[in-house]
């Protein structure tokens, strides 16, 4: 079965860029990209390719050479789904902020609410494919809502999870590791894997495309997620040891890292993790293993997240007690929103957590982030609830040069490790620093001694 049209309902982090990349590489298959959102589709049509809603390197340059010819973005999102031959499902999967399950469970109100648009509008056989990351053995509710349909239609449905992390999520898609694709092992769970196989092969080699049962696939999305952030509180864990013996994080990882066994990937010590898909993973993951009564599995999973909270509190506390214990009326700088380099994303970013904490204890905040918007930064402390918006407005503001906001500020903090933070004029920062000027290295991108030579106090994560 070749497949000649897509679509995918969502035209988020994931959906855009995956569906840009299907496009680009498969110029004979019809790529409908959806959303429920006007303005979202409004920006992925913009003529300027700069206000593309989705920052990505080489994104710009993939949806230039795509859309118009067989890549589009629209809101109709049923007249797409009835000509598509398979739709990819790629709304967002939040934690849920309500009900059974609160604060862990995955919210499927979404992928639900597409599966019965599918069922109801779709005039003909369709392959469906999960592409948000899902709790296992969501495909199974997907396929009973989609065969509820009373238009004598047949469905098939496939998880097919994605490994892409942002910043680098053209040059994933491009070159991804593996492709895991699982479906059912009927005649026609068969036909429609083995669709979905031949569009990757397109530029994917075959060997790398790996198939397998629905549950499985829909598994080792969470587990992989939950694998890579383990690495990260293993090594945070490991920073605050280091900080109280002497021994540094970054000589310690290398040194672990070197053993092959090991690998020296994902052991970057930092101010915590953050992002879309880490902590909502895993808290859906520690929720599945309760509910099923496995509570030594899921307190297993949940210590990650715990460090990873802990990481972020011993990171402001570092800043409130080098300045005597008092940051009241203090400012402080923060280099970075991201919750990453090469992104304009600040989900789950320490940033947030850092700030409201030395907002908590009286300081005023002052950002540079090249890529994340004052607007954004407000609305992420807003979602805390720990004070009024208007209060959030007074602690704090963000500026479009880095110069601005160092002036008569007590510390920089560097919560996310963008590049140009190296080259920064830092002798010019420590004139303008309040005295004694002190750098929080979250990210450990600095150089300790050229910014020690220059008169600063320099504190780094695991130093
Ligand atoms: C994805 C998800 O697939 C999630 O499961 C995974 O863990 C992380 O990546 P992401 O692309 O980052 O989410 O989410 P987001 O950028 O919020 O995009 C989702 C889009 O779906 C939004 O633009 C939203 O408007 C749209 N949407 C949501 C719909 O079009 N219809 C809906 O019913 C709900
Ligand atoms: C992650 C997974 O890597 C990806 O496979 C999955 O599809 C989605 O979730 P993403 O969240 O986009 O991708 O970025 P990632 O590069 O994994 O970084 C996540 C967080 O961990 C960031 O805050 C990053 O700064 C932090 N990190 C990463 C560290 O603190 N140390 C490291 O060594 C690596």
């Amino acid at each position: 079965m070749k497949i000649k049209s897509i679509c995918c309902i969502g035209a988020g982090y994931v959906g855009g860029p995956t569906m840009a990349v299907i496009a680009l590489k498969c110029p004979h298959i019809q790529v409908n990209v959806l959303d429920v959102n006007k303005d979202r589709i409004d920006a992925w049509n913009s003529s300027d390719l700069n206000n593309l809603p989705v920052f990505e390197p080489g994104l710009s340059e993939v949806v230039n050479q795509a859309r118009g010819r067989n890549l589009f973005f629209s809101n109709n999102i049923d007249e797409a789904i009835d000509k598509s031959e398979m739709i990819f499902i790629a709304v967002n999967t939040p934690t849920k902020t309500y009900g059974e399950g609160k604060g862990q469970a995955a919210d499927l109100k979404f992928v639900e609410l597409c599966a019965r648009n599918i069922a109801k509008v779709s005039k003909s056989d369709k392959i469906v494919v999960e592409k948000s990351t899902l709790p296992v053995r969501t495909a199974e509710a997907v396929q009973t809502i989609l065969d509820s349909s009373e238009n004598g239609v047949k469905f098939d449905v496939l998880s097919n999870p994605e490994f892409l992390a942002e910043g680098t999520a053209i040059k994933d898609l491009f070159k991804s590791d593996r492709v895991l694709i699982g479906g059912q092992q009927t005649e026609s769970g068969k036909i429609a894997i083995s669709a979905l196989v031949e569009i990757y092969s397109n530029w994917i080699p075959i060997e790398k495309i790996y198939t397998t049962n629905v549950w499985s696939a829909e598994l080792s999305k969470l587990v992989a997620n939950a694998f890579l952030a383990q690495r990260i509180s293993s090594i945070n864990s490991i920073s605050a040891l280091c900080e109280v013996t002497g021994a540094d994080v970054n000589e310690v990882a290398t040194a672990v890292g070197m053993d092959s066994r090991i690998g020296n990937k994902f052991l970057k010590s930092s101010v915590g993790f953050g992002g879309s898909c880490f902590q909502k993973d895993i808290l859906n993951l520690v929720y599945i293993a309760k509910s099923l009564g496995l509570h030594e599995v899921s307190e297993y999973w949940n210590q990650v997240i715990k460090i990873n909270d802990y990481q972020k509190k011993r990171f402001a506390f570092k800043i409130i007690n080098s300045l005597f214990g008092n940051v009241s009326e203090k400012t402080i700088t923060l280099f970075g929103w991201a919750f990453k380099k090469d992104t304009n994303d600040s989900r789950e970013s320490a940033a947030i957590y850092v700030a409201n904490l030395l907002i908590e204890n009286g300081a005023k905040i002052c950002v540079y982030d090249p890529r994340v918007t004052e607007q954004q930064m407000l609305l992420d402390l807003d979602k805390l609830n720990s004070r009024s918006s208007e209060e959030n407005r007074i602690a704090l503001s963000s500026f479009s040069n880095y110069i601005d906001a160092c002036n008569g500020s007590s510390a920089i903090a560097i919560i996310t490790e963008w590049d140009e933070f190296k080259d920064y004029d830092w002798e010019q920062i420590y004139k303008i620093l309040i005295k004694p000027a002190k750098v929080f290295d979250g990210r450990n991108i600095l150089n300790k001694k050229m910014i020690e030579d220059l008169g600063f106090e320099f504190y780094a994560i695991g130093g």
